[in-house]
C-alpha cells in the first residue's frame, strides 16, 4: 500500500517535472527572431500616434478596429496592419507598442514612431493637420536611445542592444500622394522635376537613416512605395475611366529605383550594418491585377467610406470586408495586408527583396 502511493508520487512528481520542462521549451520556442523591432513610417502602419494630434488623419473610432482584438485604436484598417502581422511573423507574441504610449520596459521590445500624414520631408502631408514627420520620429527615437541606456545601464550598452534589432522604414509614400502630386496644397511639383525632387528625398531620407546607424542600428528594412495610383483615393479624384493613373504609379517606382540602387551605398556607407529595401510596391500590384484570383471582388473602391476621403463613424461600409482590397480611401484591408506581410517577410519572387529578405535579416 505504502509502496504504491510512494510510486503514484513520484510519477506524478515526474509527471509535472515533464510539464514543466515542456512549458519551459515552449517559452523558448516562442522568444522572437529578434530582441525588438523599430518601426518608423506613414498611415499604412500608424498604431495610434496620431490619436491625440490636431489632425483629420487620426482612426480611432468604429468601425475602424472593428476586426482587431482591441477594437479601434488608430490603426488605419479594420484589424491588424502590415507592421502587426510582420512582428508576428519575427514571433513577438504582444503588439508593438506606439510611441504615444510606450512605457517602461516595453521599450525594449520596440515601438511603433509611425504618423499618419507624415513623410521624409517635413511639409509633406502639411494639410491635414499635426503629424510626426521622420525628422520628428527620430527625435521620438532619439529619447527612447535615452531611456534605454537608463534601464541598460549605458549609451554603449543601449547602442549594442539596439544592433540586434530589426528596423523598418516605410516612408516616401506621403511625399508624393501628400506633396509632389498634390499640386493644389504644395509647390513642390513646380520646384522641382521629379528626377531632382527623388534624388532630394533619397538625400535627406540618406542623412536620416544615419540617425539610425549612430544609435546603432545594424539591421534595417527600407519598404518601398506602393502603387499610388491605383488606391480608391487616386482614382476617386483623377481617374476619369476608373483605371489607375499611371502617371503617379510611375512616380513611386521610380523613387523604388533609386532606393534600390542606393542599398549598395547603404552598405558601403554605414559599415556593419545591413540594409535591405522591401519590395512595396508589387505585392499589392500583384493583387490588384489578379485580385479575383486572390478572392477579391472589390480592388478599386473603399471597404468604408466614399473612396475619396477616411472613412467616418458613421458612414457604411460593405458587408463583407474580405472581398474589398482596400478597407477606406488608401488603406488595405486586414486581408490584403496579411497577403502583402507574408510577402513583405519572406520573399516569394527574387524582386521581392534586396538584397535579401526580411526572415534573412532577422537570422543574420
Ligand atoms: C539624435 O541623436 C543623434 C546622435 O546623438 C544626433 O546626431 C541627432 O541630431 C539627434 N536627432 C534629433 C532629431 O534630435
Ligand atoms: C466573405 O468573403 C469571403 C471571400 O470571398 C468568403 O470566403 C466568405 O465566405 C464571405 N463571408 C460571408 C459572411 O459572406
Amino acid at each position: 500500500m505504502a509502496k504504491t502511493k510512494e510510486v503514484e508520487k513520484w510519477t506524478v512528481m515526474s509527471v509535472v517535472a515533464a510539464a514543466v520542462i515542456i512549458l519551459k521549451a515552449a517559452t523558448v520556442a516562442a522568444e522572437p527572431q529578434v530582441p525588438c523591432f523599430y518601426i518608423f513610417g506613414d498611415s499604412l502602419i500608424d498604431n495610434g500616434n496620431n490619436n491625440d494630434k490636431l489632425t483629420i488623419a487620426k482612426v480611432n473610432f468604429l468601425p475602424y478596429g472593428i476586426d482587431f482584438p482591441l477594437g479601434p485604436t488608430g490603426r488605419f484598417s479594420n484589424g491588424k496592419t502590415i507592421a502587426d502581422l510582420i512582428a508576428e511573423f519575427l514571433g513577438f507574441e504582444d503588439f508593438i507598442q506606439p510611441y504615444a504610449t510606450a512605457r517602461g520596459n516595453q521599450i525594449l521590445r520596440g515601438i511603433n514612431y509611425a504618423s499618419a500624414a507624415g513623410g521624409i520631408r517635413p511639409e509633406t502631408g502639411r494639410h491635414w493637420g499635426e503629424r510626426i514627420s521622420f525628422d520628428g520620429q527620430l527625435r521620438n527615437f532619439n529619447n527612447t536611445v535615452a531611456q534605454l541606456a537608463a534601464i541598460l545601464g549605458n549609451e554603449g550598452a543601449a547602442s549594442h542592444y539596439l544592433g540586434k534589432c530589426i528596423f523598418f522604414s516605410a516612408l516616401g509614400n506621403n511625399d508624393f500622394l501628400n506633396n509632389y502630386l498634390n499640386t493644389k496644397f504644395y509647390d513642390t511639383s513646380r520646384r522641382y522635376t521629379l528626377p531632382q525632387y527623388i534624388s532630394l528625398l533619397i538625400k535627406q531620407y540618406t542623412s536620416q537613416l544615419k540617425v539610425l546607424y549612430d544609435h546603432g542600428a545594424r539591421k534595417v528594412a527600407l519598404v518601398g512605395t506602393s502603387p499610388l495610383g491605383c488606391i480608391p483615393f487616386t482614382i476617386a479624384l483623377r481617374s476619369k475611366d476608373g483605371k489607375c493613373i499611371e502617371g503617379s504609379n510611375r512616380a513611386s517606382q521610380m523613387f523604388n529605383v533609386q532606393l534600390r540602387a542606393n542599398v549598395d551605398v547603404f552598405n558601403r556607407i554605414f559599415p556593419g550594418a545591413q540594409f535591405i529595401l522591401v519590395d512595396g510596391y508589387n505585392p499589392i500590384n500583384d493583387i490588384l491585377i489578379n485580385y479575383e484570383a486572390y478572392g477579391f471582388k472589390v480592388k478599386d473602391k473603399a471597404c468604408c467610406g466614399r473612396s475619396s476621403t477616411i472613412c467616418f463613424p458613421n458612414d457604411v461600409k460593405c458587408p463583407n470586408r474580405s472581398e474589398y482590397v482596400y478597407w477606406d480611401f488608401a488603406h488595405p484591408t486586414e486581408a490584403a495586408c496579411k497577403l502583402i506581410a507574408r510577402r513583405v517577410y519572406a520573399a516569394q519572387k527574387p524582386s521581392d527583396a534586396y538584397p535579401f529578405d526580411i526572415s534573412r535579416l532577422a537570422r543574420l
